[in-house]
């Protein structure tokens, strides 16, 4: 006889144990293991044997000739190209939304979700199609008021401030299914199949599957608003990254104005094109040519700071790289703070500067920043890092019409970077004229100064005024 027990869930990665502990033994996030109430399972038996008694069906062939659905425009392309599909496609298949598919918007609380999909809603709603948007957070006057003021007071969007997902399925279940599915945010949805509060990992769990079952067997395009925090409160988007077709991250620093829509896995799409938006006045603003977005206004005399061209997917977006060195008291352990990169990428750089270069950080603290809230993941950045910190040290300044990138092996070579050409063909055209790259790099729309290793760079460095 099955009965019920307790069993204890990570709200963070969904990892099961038996007992409760104070730190997850998989994801190793603390304090993020709640008692729940385990599913009551019958014994699985040999007599149970799952071959015979089921029902048969036809296979089908991957070469048959069907037509395939045509992806849904968001009306904002900027989120069409984050979804994929829109790249190197014929137009009749520009980027966007696959009809039945599943997409997670996840990010940190207020950084625009909410505000992007009624954008997108309200745009749908205006090409003609249905569009609902259940918002769990906010009462349907509030998400009237946000529309207001984002121009959207006439759209057609079937609104509702609904928690219960059965409650939403009969309701939709009862009409023509829309053509996108809005629930923000998933965390504060519940099932009553199960017991537990809404935002618990077998409560999101259960929802986001219910849901699921109906975008697929509908055709309709749902998508799931989760929230992520630092410290593991809600249940995490981590469990529902697996059920769906499509994640992508909003993220960018809220005392920015630039946001961010990456892509970190797709089914449907490449996951290398990035979304940028502007959050405005009212509302996110699409940024179509981000090259120049990341660069503040430049000062030639400054040591620490070096322009990189970095890669977003197959657009080139400069970014200005700064980095401070202070000198310690000796005894005290130097801090290493980063802003927008790897903070293990810095630490073995430093190495590599220490150990290739006789560049001794040890007695310094080192601050390294992406201006503009950008979070770099191009590895080309290396280079550009590398000489920034070459620079704060010895105080002498980068020439300011110079650009920096390539990747640094733990030999302190140099490595080329994809796409180099595109990269200096956007720097020129940003006015600058120089670029220190790995040897092997083409000169193209500008002047490079070739470098084999990174102990070349740090002479070259030097011998600036
Ligand atoms: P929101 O979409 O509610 O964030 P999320 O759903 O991710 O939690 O965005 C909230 C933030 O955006 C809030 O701090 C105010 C800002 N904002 C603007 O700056 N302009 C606008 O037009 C809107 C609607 C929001
Ligand atoms: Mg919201």
């Amino acid at each position: 006889m099955a009965r019920a027990a307790t069993r204890y869930v990570c709200q963070a990665c969904g990892s099961v144990s038996s007992r409760w502990q104070g730190q997850c033994g998989d994801c190793e996030a603390w304090n993020t293991i709640q008692a729940e109430a385990a599913p009551v399972v019958t014994a699985f038996t040999a007599k149970h044997s799952l071959s015979g008694g089921g029902r048969k069906f036809a296979m089908a062939s991957l070469a048959d000739d069907v037509e395939l659905p045509k992806r849904l425009s968001t009306g904002i392309g900027e989120l069409d190209r984050a979804l994929g599909g829109a790249i190197g496609g014929p137009a009749a298949n520009a980027g966007g939304l696959v009809p039945g598919s599943v997409v997670l918007i996840g990010g940190d609380p207020g950084i625009g979700k909410s505000t992007l999909l009624l954008q997108a809603a309200g745009r749908m709603a205006r090409d003609g199609h249905v569009v609902a948007y259940v918002s769990g957070e906010e009462a349907a006057d509030q998400v009237r008021l946000r529309a207001r003021r984002l121009g959207l007071a006439k759209a057609d969007v079937q609104l509702a401030s609904e928690t219960s997902v059965r409650d939403i399925l009969t309701t939709l279940g009862a009409g023509k299914p829309p053509a996108m599915l809005v629930i923000d945010s998933i965390q504060t949805m519940h099932s009553d199949t199960l017991e537990g509060a809404p935002g618990t990992v077998s409560q999101v769990r259960a929802s986001a599957q219910e849901l699921i079952r109906y975008a697929k067997t509908t055709g309709c395009a749902l998508i799931l608003v989760g929230h992520v925090t630092k410290d593991g409160q809600l249940a995490g988007p981590r469990v529902l990254e697996h059920m769906v077709d499509t994640v992508l991250y909003f993220e960018g620093e809220r005392s920015h104005q630039y946001r961010i829509l990456r892509p970190v896995k797709n089914r449907f799409g490449g996951t290398d094109e990035i979304g940028v938006f502007s959050m405005g006045a009212d509302g996110l603003e699409e940024v179509t040519n981000p090259s120049s977005l990341f660069l503040t206004d430049r000062d030639g005399s400054v040591s620490g700071a070096v322009v990189f061209p970095a890669m977003e997917g197959t657009r080139p977006v400069l970014c200005e790289i700064q980095a401070l060195v202070v000198k310690v008291a000796s005894g005290a352990t130097p801090r290493r703070a980063v802003v927008g990169w790897d903070s293990g990428r810095l630490s073995m750089l430093l190495a590599v500067l220490e150990a290739r270069c006789g560049l001794g950080f040890g007695t310094h603290e080192v601050y390294l920043n992406v201006a503009g809230g950008l979070k770099v993941q191009d590895p080309a950045a290396d280079l550009a890092v590398a000489a920034a910190l070459i620079s704060a040290l010895t105080d002498r300044p980068v020439p300011h019409d110079a650009v920096a990138f390539g990747e640094v092996a733990l030999s302190g070579e140099l490595r080329p970077a994809g796409l180099a050409s595109l990269r200096l063909k956007e720097a020129a055209k940003l006015g600058f004229a120089s670029a220190f790259a790995p040897k092997g790099t083409a000169s193209g729309a500008m002047r490079v100064e070739a470098m084999p290793t990174l102990a070349a760079l740090v002479d070259r460095l030097a011998g600036q005024p």
